[in-house]
């Protein structure tokens, strides 16, 4: 895997020209009082380097005569790491993650000039730190102020996502390794879920069992808060309480995914937590289903990135209409997004390292055109609100349909050929989910 940082470290100095570009891993996250959240590094930090320990700060210097890769990190300090863990430590900088040179991250501000004086620009990414933030910008500022002396150093700042962020967007064989491991575990946890619904449950029983084989299989956990949303409760796109025994009459929706060597999974699937459909809920979840396969079916090389959002949208409004939900002639209500109400959230991100990953999904007035390699989500959904006020020249919508919440998500990957559902495995089919 070393082999494969390095290759991405190169690729992204071969496109830096005379810059220099400096990383910052992740924080430490507080949770309450001197506890803190178990540790994520940075995904941009993490892709280029594979070091997960954080303190970190990676520069890459294309122009150095001597060092291109540097790193610093906290040094090794025997009574720290028996309390918080083990340190890689300066040495191992060099020996496993193949850094040119490496400091103990104490010395950054006087080490690290030297990388900048040549750089015609600096590329960094103003995060939330504005403290660190500060410091680096201290450091421009006083080569912009020496730069008469030398005749050179940066003169101007440009952020490291358009470079870096394209190169994220396809991924690797090795990366998709890990992608479709994490689609597995979740395939397994949802597949399990559909088992063990039943009415009188709790959704945070339902949630137990997810992550329960999440991290039975080495997953790093959920890649998100994981969504177990029992009838009306479906209708809150992020509800993430979990609490609410579930009814005979409820559909449940699930919304979970895993990490797994920090690639993430992103399932959604709506069944009937007492094993048959109402007919209202069948109706509703035929549409979904039918706007979700027809999506899917708009991932192929050279398409629009947006065209599997404009193939459900239309679906899903046409669905609409036919329920007498909505009313009117489809291009106009598409058009006039009168399906907003019942259907809020696109129907596709990015997913990889991020759950939203990194990537752009329109160039200007271009589309994004979908490349072998990409993956994203297709998760179109229904849902109808209690107390949604219908838009004035709209009919008001019968009690019977009201609370019900649906969404189906897979995750697919662009292939050279079409596509693959990686997530292919979580039934979704009418009589799969009825049991
Ligand atoms: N679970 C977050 C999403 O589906 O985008
Ligand atoms: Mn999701
Ligand atoms: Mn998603």
């Amino acid at each position: 895997m070393q082999a494969e940082y390095r290759e991405r470290r190169q690729q992204l100095m071969s496109k830096l020209g005379n810059g220099t570009a400096i990383f910052r891993s992740a924080p430490m996250a507080v949770m309450h009082n001197d506890v803190e959240y178990t540790y994520r590094q940075d995904s941009d930090f993490f892709y280029l380097t594979g070091f997960n320990e954080p303190q970190a700060v990676a520069v890459l210097a294309p122009h150095h005569p001597e060092h291109q890769f540097i790193l610093f990190v906290q040094p090794k300090e025997r009574e720290k790491e028996v309390w918080t863990g083990y340190r890689c430590g300066v040495d191992a900088a060099k020996e496993i993650y193949g850094a040119d040179e490496a400091y103990p991250i104490t010395d950054l501000d006087e080490k690290l000039p030297q990388y900048l004086e040549k750089a015609d620009r600096l590329y960094y990414h103003l995060g939330r730190d504005r403290t660190f933030n500060d410091k680096i910008l201290g450091h421009y500022q006083h080569l912009l102020r020496t730069y008469p002396k030398r005749g050179t150093g940066p003169i101007a700042i440009e952020d490291t996502g358009p470079i870096l962020h394209s190169m994220r967007l396809v991924k690797s064989p090795s990366e998709l390794d890990l992608m479709r491991q994490a689609a597995a575990i979740a395939t397994e946890a949802h597949n399990y879920a559909l088992e063990v619904t039943a009415p009188g449950r709790y959704e945070y029983e339902i949630q137990a069992e997810i992550e329960h084989i999440f991290r039975l299989r080495g997953a790093m956990g959920p890649a998100y808060p994981s969504i177990v949303a029992s009838g009306a409760n479906a209708c809150v796109l992020h509800y993430i309480e979990n609490t609410r025994q579930m009814q005979q009459q409820d559909l449940l929706l699930i919304d979970a995914g895993c990490a797994y060597g920090y690639y993430n999974s992103d399932i959604t699937r709506t069944f009937p937590v007492g094993g048959k459909f109402t007919p209202e809920q069948k109706t509703l979840y035929e549409i979904v289903l039918e706007a979700q396969k027809q999506a899917i079916a708009q991932v192929q090389p050279g398409n629009p990135f947006n065209l599997a959002h404009d193939t459900a949208v239309r679906i899903l409004t046409e669905g609409l209409v036919e329920v007498g939900i909505l009313k009117g002639e489809i291009d106009k209500l598409i058009e006039e997004e009168k399906y907003k109400p019942f259907y809020m959230h696109r129907t596709s991100h990015w997913l990889g390292l991020d759950v939203h990953d990194v990537g752009v999904y329109q160039h200007g007035d271009n589309p994004q055109l979908l490349q072998p390699g990409q993956v994203l989500t297709i998760e179109p959904g229904l849902y109808i609100v209690p107390d949604t006020k219908p838009a004035e020249d709209q009919p008001e919508i019968d009690p019977r349909w009201v609370g019900i919440g649906i969404r189906i998500e897979d995750d697919v990957l662009v292939t050279s050929t079409g596509h693959e559902v990686l997530t292919a495995g979580v039934p979704k089919a009418v009589d799969e989910v009825e049991r």
